[in-house]
């Protein structure tokens, strides 16, 4: 199992258990995981916040009122790919049943909808309890996986059924379940994301206003589903993306050579930059004076689209144009004489798209539309354009 940078929340319960945990974080983080732990209140009383904070390297927080400005129960929902919640104490299993909301961690379990592994540890009679026992099932009714936990002795002298599972257990459980979305596992994704800045003198440039927020959704996406991602970034200002790999370029002609060296060993590339069309003729050494600075000669930048379609092995290319008028035929035309397989229209007719953290207009392959997008986020649109891109590679 391979986390390739995949965002798990830990939930951590009140109860004993919760120092084994510990030890299943950083088996996680072994694999590749990246965690964020949220401990219950109570679970404070075990292992406290300065333990998860130095093993997570993440800050720690149990309630919603604290750091309200980062609306935490959303940015962790949202964040998220998987939720492991262990040890799930009866109290915690029962709050979840009934979609309480009455810490950080229920919130974030309210407002995600990612896998969820729940691991139980209590003692027996707990356990056995027929209202633990409908709790159980009302969480496996909503697609939430639950493990049994072991049998043998307990904290209390007692044996039975109860027991928090052996490590290697949890993680075999959670390994069925992220491998079920891990669709792009074994293959590499390279995007290009910003825009490019032509030199005109060491200060000036010719630029655009690409933010790069597409290109890196989709990069966020490929390594989600399990992908290996290169990233080829113009001038982008978004920070890095843990688990991807960030090449840094200024301009068409850098981008291109980077390209040509990555392209070869890339299943699915996605041309999300913003590519200026034309760059100065000469850079000039020295700051150009007010008095010269009227004219500019230009000369077209190559098109790394079609420069690389010529290469193409197996490859899947996305393409994508922002046009000002929604224009299928020209659409069409563009992808074809790119070499591309898939464009995607971004219909920017009514306003700004850049920056933006959503986005519409309609994807397009050889065979004419494949789908309108309406208004969505650029998270969601990556994971269509990649849908789309793994169908075509068979
Ligand atoms: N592209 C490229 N090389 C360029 C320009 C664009 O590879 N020199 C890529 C972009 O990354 C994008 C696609 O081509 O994926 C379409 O970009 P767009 O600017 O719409 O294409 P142009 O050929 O520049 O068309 P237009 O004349 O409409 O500007």
């Amino acid at each position: 199992m391979q986390g390739h940078g995949r965002e798990v929340i830990l939930g951590v319960g009140g109860g004993i258990a919760a120092y084994k945990s510990c030890e299943l974080l950083r088996r996680l983080q072994d694999h590749g995981f990246l965690v964020t732990v949220v401990p219950t209140p109570s679970s404070l009383n075990f292992v406290g916040t300065a333990t998860w904070e130095a093993l997570s390297g993440r800050s720690v927080t149990t309630e919603v009122f604290q750091d309200v400005h980062e609306v935490r129960h959303i940015s962790l929902a949202k964040l998220a790919n998987f939720i492991i919640i262990a040890p799930a104490t009866a109290d915690l299993i029962a709050r979840i049943a009934q979609g309480r909301a009455d810490d950080l961690l229920t919130n974030v379990i309210l407002a995600a909808s990612v896998p969820i592994l729940v691991v139980p540890a209590m003692h027996p009679q707990m356990w056995n309890d027929p209202a633990t026992t409908a709790n159980v099932a009302t969480l496996r009714s909503r697609g939430i996986s639950v493990m049994e936990p072991e049998v043998g002795a307990l904290t209390s002298g007692d044996t039975g059924q109860g027991r928090f599972p052996e490590t290697a257990n949890i993680l075999s459980a959670f390994t069925e379940i992220a491998s079920s979305d891990a669709d792009l596992l074994g293959k590499r994704v390279l995007v290009t994301a910003g825009g490019t800045r032509e030199a005109i003198d060491p200060i000036r440039y010719i630029g655009n206003n690409s933010s790069g927020k597409q290109g890196y959704a989709i990069a966020r996406a490929a390594l989600q589903r399990g992908a290996d991602v290169t990233i080829i970034a113009a001038n982008v200002a978004l920070a890095d993306i843990a688990g991807a790999r960030t090449i840094n370029v200024r301009s068409a002609s850098e981008m291109l050579i980077k390209l040509r060296e990555e392209f070869s060993q890339t299943d699915i590339l996605a041309m999300t930059a913003a590519i200026a069309d034309a760059r100065p003729l000469q850079e000039a050494d020295a700051k150009i004076k007010k008095s010269d600075y009227t004219k500019i000669d230009l000369i077209e930048n190559p098109d790394l689209l079609a420069d690389l379609a010529s290469l193409k092995k197996d490859q899947i290319i996305i393409a994508f144009a922002a046009e000002s008028s929604h224009d299928g035929a020209e659409a069409q035309r563009k992808l074809a004489s790119k070499g591309a397989d898939i464009l995607y229209l971004n219909d920017i007719s009514h306003g700004d798209i850049f920056n933006s953290e959503t986005t519409y207009g309609e994807i397009f392959s050889a065979q004419g539309s494949v789908a309108k997008v309406a208004q969505t986020t650029k998270d969601t649109l990556a994971h269509q354009l990649l849908d789309q891109a793994l169908l075509q590679l068979g």
